[in-house]
């Protein structure tokens, strides 16, 4: 174990494998529609930059920031609105890919954002879940990785700001 290297909590390759899983899923329940794909910032840009590419579907990419954490590990249990989708959602299909769904406050507060701009469907994809801490109702359709309460950083997640770049899922340890 290093400074710059947490330990490995999902390998690069089991990701993958889910990835395309969800991608085939994905392209299966929207045959012969258009998708507007959401990816909400930061944390979820490399999983829906992966995602998006096992997906066989007229799409279009949209960003939405909104963070209910600061540079700490624990919710402030406010929602900040930092950046919103540049298109018009009425009448199409949307996919929201979240990184992670912790106490649900986050996803739950961006479906019901998207909900008012009249779309014909919203479905969430997220990497993670962690069930033990849910405290806002919140329906995932396409679901990588279920785990237990630990703070993870890696494949776009971050602890304050660091990590992103890891191509795998880590946990921390004393050091870090
Ligand atoms: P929620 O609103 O409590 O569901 O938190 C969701 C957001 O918290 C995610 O989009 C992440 O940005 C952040 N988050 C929650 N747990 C973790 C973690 O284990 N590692 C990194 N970020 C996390």
């Amino acid at each position: 174990m290093n400074f710059y290297s947490p330990e490995v909590f999902i390998s690069e390759e089991d990701i993958a494998i889910r990835v395309q899983t969800l991608g085939n899923a994905i392209t299966k329940d929207f045959a012969n529609e258009e998708l507007v794909v959401i990816c909400v910032l930061k944390g979820a840009f490399v999983f829906c930059s992966d995602l998006i590419k096992k997906i066989n579907l007229p799409l279009r990419i949209e960003f939405l920031s909104a963070s209910s954490y600061g540079d700490g590990t624990v919710s402030s249990g406010v929602l900040k609105m930092q950046m919103d989708v540049s298109c018009s959602l009425e009448g199409r299909n949307v996919l929201l890919v979240e990184d992670i769904v912790d106490t649900g406050l986050t996803i739950s507060e961006i479906v019901k954002h998207i909900e008012n701009h009249n779309p014909k469907s919203v479905r969430v994809a997220s990497l993670l879940y962690k069930p033990e801490k849910l405290k806002h109702s919140v329906t995932i359709d396409y679901l990588a990785f279920e785990i237990e309460d630990r703070f993870v950083v890696g494949y776009g997640l971050d602890y304050a700001g660091r990590f992103r770049e890891l191509p795998y899922l880590g946990v921390l340890n004393a050091g870090h």
